[in-house]
């Protein structure tokens, strides 16, 4: 019996064990488990694209998620708590208090996240937190192996959990372990600021596989290991080879569920909070956002490019709503709260210059929606502004894709810094710094044809459909079942030469 076993920092918990359904691996029964630093299930947890996409894996396939609980405690955590929601299963650990600072605020959010993203400015280095890092994946192993069945196959999610592999191996588990980093790898000049690189590198060769949004992420990876290795350890395919052991890397791009989305947004832009916030606009056309708060996301940048559109296209004033939703998360890292204040400052500028009284030019709210709420919002907007400064993937370019109607469909003006550009091609591509020429991308999408926009608009929902959620952990999932049929006949190759040696 092979179960699949996903890792993230929180994982969502259910009431029985049920497994789900098994993967099909050449005649035995797989399961997969998902491991990620926050699980779903917790009060706090805001979704994102690891949420949305290890819910999917999950969904089709079964498995555990196992996860910190979103939970602080005050003693070491003992047995994972076993809990089913909606037919999944979650493991979940509480962390303690301190533990939980110097690890997630510390160095996950406070070393890794800036110097990831490329911030370098907002970038610290603490050697007791790079410690709890440690600590805290040392926890999640031990916690998590004796769950571990010998079939099964697990999938690590994210720049939490790096570690967590050389740590089950430490522990003796010998079953595939992949890793999908879900931000972007960074450029080994900027890596090499951080005093513990070369620990995080080694500590990825532990993986069997190791999945990136882009090619650019992963050759970022690669050219780092050939700095520390040499250039043999790397093939051609991009397999590294080191110490006795191969570790294959590959570009899985997270994609979304067309289908599921536009199903999901067809109905909300029909239910009260959607009508109800239309009816508000009396007429008006609605440009929106949908971004954690992040200073990675570029929000100061677009809010200043708002406001510069309004002073460059006077005519556009009184004529459109921009609707800015940015759910708070992380706030006890002060690069959060300092950019909270910011965007409140920057939001009532262009408020206090441009509004009337009746007509208010940026409706900009900390709140977060249900997911097909935002759906139904993105569905009735004719611009989505998406300009991270540095973001991994964005799903909330996909979705505003796939939630669109294609006889009538909206404009997406996407960073040329988000992993997603390198697909949605079609659409209006813009340097998130270049503020003034976000203002002009602004127009540009309001005033499009009709013809032009359906034709950018079919083209990119092709590229979405192609490669989409299913198509994401199906591809991530084949590749670390093959790493394991490579590594058992290489075992039973081993074997025979053995014995034929002893024979
Ligand atoms: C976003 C990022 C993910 C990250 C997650 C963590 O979704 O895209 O890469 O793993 O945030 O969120 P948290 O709320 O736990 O800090």
């Amino acid at each position: 019996m092979t179960r699949l076993i996903n890792v993230s920092n929180r994982v969502p918990l259910g009431k029985t064990a049920a497994p789900g359904p098994a993967l099909a691996d050449s005649g035995s029964m797989t399961r997969l488990i998902n491991v990620s630093n926050r699980v779903p299930l917790g009060k706090t947890a805001a979704p994102g694209g690891l949420a949305v996409g290890v819910l999917a894996a999950m969904r089709h396939r079964g498995g555990i998620w196992f996860g910190w609980n979103g939970e602080t405690c005050t003693q070491e955590p003992g047995e994972p708590e076993i809990t089913i929601r909606d037919s999944l299963t979650y493991a979940t650990i509480p962390l303690q208090q301190g533990l939980y600072e110097r690890y997630y605020s510390g160095f996950a959010n406070g070393t890794l996240w800036p110097l990831f993203h490329y911030f370098l400015a907002g970038f610290r280095y603490e050697d007791q937190e790079y410690a709890a890092y440690e600590q805290a994946n040392a926890l999640f192993a031990a916690r998590l192996s004796p769950l571990l069945a010998p079939g099964d196959v697990i999938w690590v999610h994210d720049y939490h959990l790096i570690p967590l592999g050389e740590k089950l191996r430490a522990l003796g588990v010998r079953q595939p372990i992949g890793f999908f980093l879900h931000v972007p790898f960074p450029h080994f000049e900027v890596l090499r600021a951080l005093p513990t690189f070369a620990e995080l590198l080694r500590a990825l060769l532990a993986y069997d596989v190791v999945g990136f949004q882009t090619e650019t992420d992963r050759k970022s990876f690669l050219d780092a290991v050939r700095i520390l290795w040499g250039a043999q350890a790397v093939s051609e395919e991009g397999v590294v080879s080191t110490g006795g052991r191969s570790v294959r890397t590959g570009v899985y791009p997270i994609g979304v569920d067309v289908d599921e989305i536009a199903k999901s947004a067809v109905k909300a832009a029909g239910s009260g909070p959607v009508q109800r916030m239309m009816q508000s606009l009396v007429g008006r056309r609605l440009i929106v956002g949908v971004d954690r708060l992040d200073y990675s996301k570029g929000l100061l940048e677009r809010f200043h490019a708002y406001r510069q559109f309004l002073e460059g296209y006077p005519e556009q004033i009184g004529q459109v709503t921009f609707l800015q939703i940015a759910p708070l998360g992380r706030q006890k890292v002060h690069a959060y709260s300092q950019i909270r204040d910011s965007l409140e400052q920057s939001s009532g500028r262009t408020n206090g210059r441009f509004a009337d009284a009746d007509w208010t030019p940026i409706r900009y709210l900390n709140r977060n929606f249900p997911h097909a709420t935002l759906m139904g919002f993105l569905r009735s907007a004719q611009v989505c502004l998406v300009t991270a400064l540095r973001d991994g993937m964005n799903l909330v370019a996909k979705e505003f894709i796939a939630a669109q109607d294609p006889e009538d469909p909206g404009v997406l003006v996407l960073s040329n810094r988000a992993g997603a550009a390198c697909e949605l091609t079609e659409e209006l591509l813009v340097n998130p710094y270049d503020t003034k020429g976000i203002a002009r991308a602004i127009q540009r999408a309001l005033t499009m044809p009709l013809a032009e926009r359906r034709a950018r608009h079919a083209s990119s929902l092709a590229i979405l459909r192609q490669n989409d959620i299913h198509r994401w952990h199906t591809r991530f999932v084949d590749d670390l079942l093959a790493a394991r049929a490579r590594s058992s006949s290489r075992r039973s190759a081993e074997s025979t030469e053995l014995s034929a040696f002893r024979g």
